[in-house]
């Protein structure tokens, strides 16, 4: 009786390590414990066994079931997790998965196509801090604080003298600060204001471009900008110099380029004028120089600023300026 006990437990054995996916594993239950498996009826059996004999075998039936039964729940844990070395479950044919590949968001793209644009023309990319003092904001760019002016940004103000930057301006008299002319540099970075709606965020990019020179004339900028918004949008994109005014130019000038949803016809995106504007730009107002210790007398140049997140939506065709923050992955697979 030990023995046939014994050698159903060494066959058993033997086949469950042989087995290699879960229906096996299934068949194995079934011979060996399922209700008439093998084990199971051998149970069955010890009630009619000689009363001498049926405890020492009734115990030994119990031990081989119990093993038999936590090698079967082992081998069902390896097969489902796919884990252990059944070199079976590794399918070599199988093509591989190819990993997630991420690429850079639209913002980013238009940044790095901006100031690739400017580079080409020598233009030196610069940062600068976010978080910014009142001085370099405003003060500086001729923005004194009871001036009308600071009404059109909407701040963010940290403390009485430091705000979220509310353009890249600032960056311009941190460069002429620390630089004699000629300078020409181009600062990209996150601004802020309070606002939003389906066009404004209270986080924004903007690009900045400054250049200081001897006998730098307005021909310089409309020269520039004019090669910018042709690599930009395309060679044959019309555009105007529209005059404006920022306290930090004079003159000032806002460049539009022709509506590139109606060719100029007139619709919703451009408010029915044909144009859409993209900039701000103009000659650096002597007033800024002497802040940052420059001769007015020797010296002159122009600014521009643009808003990326426009420029985006102008070249891709998007109405929604939020979708460049939802994360949607449908939007940014697009790009
Ligand atoms: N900083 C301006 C704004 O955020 C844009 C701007 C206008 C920048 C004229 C300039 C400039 O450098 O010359 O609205």
């Amino acid at each position: 009786m030990k023995d046939q006990l014994l050698e159903l437990e060494e066959r058993a054995i033997e086949e469950i390590e042989a087995v290699h996916d879960l229906s096996e594993l299934e068949k194995f239950r079934i011979k060996y414990l399922g209700k008439k498996g093998q084990v199971t009826s051998f149970m069955k059996n010890v009630g009619g066994l000689a009363p001498e004999e049926r405890p020492k075998i009734g115990k030994l039936a119990n031990l081989v079931k119990t093993n038999l039964s936590q090698r079967f729940q082992e081998a069902k844990k390896t097969l489902i997790s796919g884990k252990g070395d059944r070199a079976e479950l590794f399918d070599a044919t199988l093509p591989g998965r190819e990993p997630l590949r991420g690429h850079l968001h639209p913002i980013t793209l238009v940044i790095k196509e901006v100031c690739q644009i400017f580079s080409r023309m020598g233009f030196r990319v610069v940062k600068g801090p976010n978080v910014e003092l009142d001085y370099y904001n405003f003060e500086a760019l001729n923005i004194p604080k009871d001036h009308p002016a600071r009404d059109m940004q909407d701040t963010f103000y940290i403390s009485d003298n430091v705000v979220l930057r509310t353009h890249t301006s600032p960056i311009q008299v941190r460069v002429m600060e620390t630089r004699k002319p000629p300078v020409s540099v181009i600062a990209p970075g996150k601004v802020y204001r309070r606002d939003s709606d389906v066009s404004h965020t209270p986080m924004f990019h903007q690009v900045e471009g400054l250049l200081v020179d001897r006998d730098v004339s307005f021909g310089d900028l409309k020269g520039t900008l004019t090669s910018f918004v042709h690599q930009m949008f395309g060679g044959d994109t019309r555009l105007r110099f529209r005059p404006s005014f920022f306290p930090f130019t004079e003159p000032s000038a806002e460049v539009d380029i022709l509506c590139v949803i109606c060719g100029g016809k007139g619709c919703r995106t451009c408010a029915h004028t044909g144009w859409l504007e993209i900039l701000g730009s103009g000659m650096v107002d002597p007033e800024v120089y002497r802040f940052v210790d420059y001769d007015a007398d020797i010296y002159s140049g122009f600014a521009f600023g643009m808003g990326i997140e426009r420029i985006a939506m102008l070249k891709y065709g998007i109405d929604d300026i939020q979708l460049f923050f939802k994360n949607d992955m449908q939007f940014l697979r697009q790009f």
